[in-house]
């Protein structure tokens, strides 16, 4: 692929010439706009719109920023908007946070507000204050996932709490009997929503006690490190909900090392439906988000936003279902 430099050097003119004739963005003389276009004519050079962009022009390019790529939740998330904005002419930007208010912040300033066209955001630790600023300055964008502060923008999500109400009458239903819950970091959203649909259902049982809630941080140790507190506390619990699946693998290997079968003894449910509830033995029950179906839909309303300039905002909230497995 020839690059701006080779159409300098056999246009016999700067790079930053070239740049000014592709950006239109200052003069160049008509024989000189001979030689250039001569030379791209003939290096068949396709102008990239990160160039265009870095010229303060918008690129064609969309921002998704996610808290935590570790999490095979996100790249399946990833991979549904990627496959939207490259069908559409729009290169994605991938941003890991952390969910870190400040690296976020550090990724909208380093994407030059003006160049990126667009941002999806899948993390809630911006304030409303960030995102009003971020809007604006013209910049559309949407949030997908975890909506902590948004308002005034599009937001698509799954119901977590029906997500989790569903998974803890499978157990019942299932004849479980004492039933945990393994929850997220309740700083985010969808962790807060899921305690609460938890504690719906089971709080109408006997069985109940809040000692039965056990905190995690939605990556692997902390199923395992929670399955420890859990059966110290309740060596006669048989069901546990875990509000994300990577805890929900965690806590299948802390059972199984202490050698406690599953679902013999205790059944377990997880949350998100992600591909690796498929690997482990037994395979993983799951109420599975529609991963792939909230990536599009964030990718196509963003993009509609960024073709029509603005467009109304809607909060969508899509159902979660079962898959049922043989951990419960
Ligand atoms: O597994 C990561 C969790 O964080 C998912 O449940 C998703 O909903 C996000 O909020």
């Amino acid at each position: 692929m020839a690059t701006i430099r080779e159409v300098a050097a056999l246009a016999g003119v700067s790079v930053a010439t070239v740049s000014r004739l592709i950006n239109r963005n200052g003069y160049v003389n008509k024989e000189t706009e001979f030689k250039i276009n001569k030379a791209i004519e003939e290096l068949n050079y396709q102008p990239s719109s990160i160039a265009r962009g870095l010229a303060g022009k918008r690129m064609d390019v969309v921002a998704l920023v996610l808290p935590d790529i570790n999490n095979p939740f996100f790249p399946e998330l990833a991979r549904a908007v990627e496959d939207i904005c490259l069908s559409r002419g729009y290169t994605l930007i991938l941003c890991n946070s952390d969910n870190d208010r400040e690296k976020e912040l550090n990724y909208i300033k380093s994407l030059s507000r003006n160049s990126v066209s667009g941002f999806i955001f899948a993390t809630d630790s911006l304030s409303q204050e960030d995102l009003q600023e971020l809007r604006q300055s013209g910049t559309p964008i949407v949030v997908l996932d975890r909506s902590g502060n948004a308002d005034n923008c599009s937001i698509i999500r799954a119901d977590s709490r029906k997500g989790a109400m569903m998974a803890v009458q499978h157990l019942l239903d299932k004849g479980r009997r004492k039933i945990a819950h393994i929850y997220g970091p309740q700083s985010i959203v969808t962790a807060r929503e899921r305690l609460e649909g938890y504690e719906q259902i089971a709080q109408q049982y006997d069985w109940y006690s809040p000692s039965l809630l056990i905190p995690g941080n939605f990556r692997l140790e902390s199923g395992i490190e929670a399955v420890e507190l859990l059966l110290e506390r309740h060596p006669d619990v048989d069901g546990i909900f875990a509000g994300n699946d990577m805890m929900a693998i965690g806590a299948l290997k802390g059972l199984i090392r202490r050698g406690i079968r599953v679902p013999e003894q205790i059944a377990l449910c997880g949350f998100d439906g992600i591909g690796m509830t498929r690997m482990t033995e037994p395979e993983l029950t799951t109420i599975a988000q529609p991963i792939a179906e909230m990536g599009k839909m964030a990718a196509e309303i963003l993009i509609g936003k960024i073709e029509s300039n603005g467009g109304e905002n809607r909060f969508y909230e899509l159902d979660v279902h079962l898959i049922e497995r043989s951990s419960t």
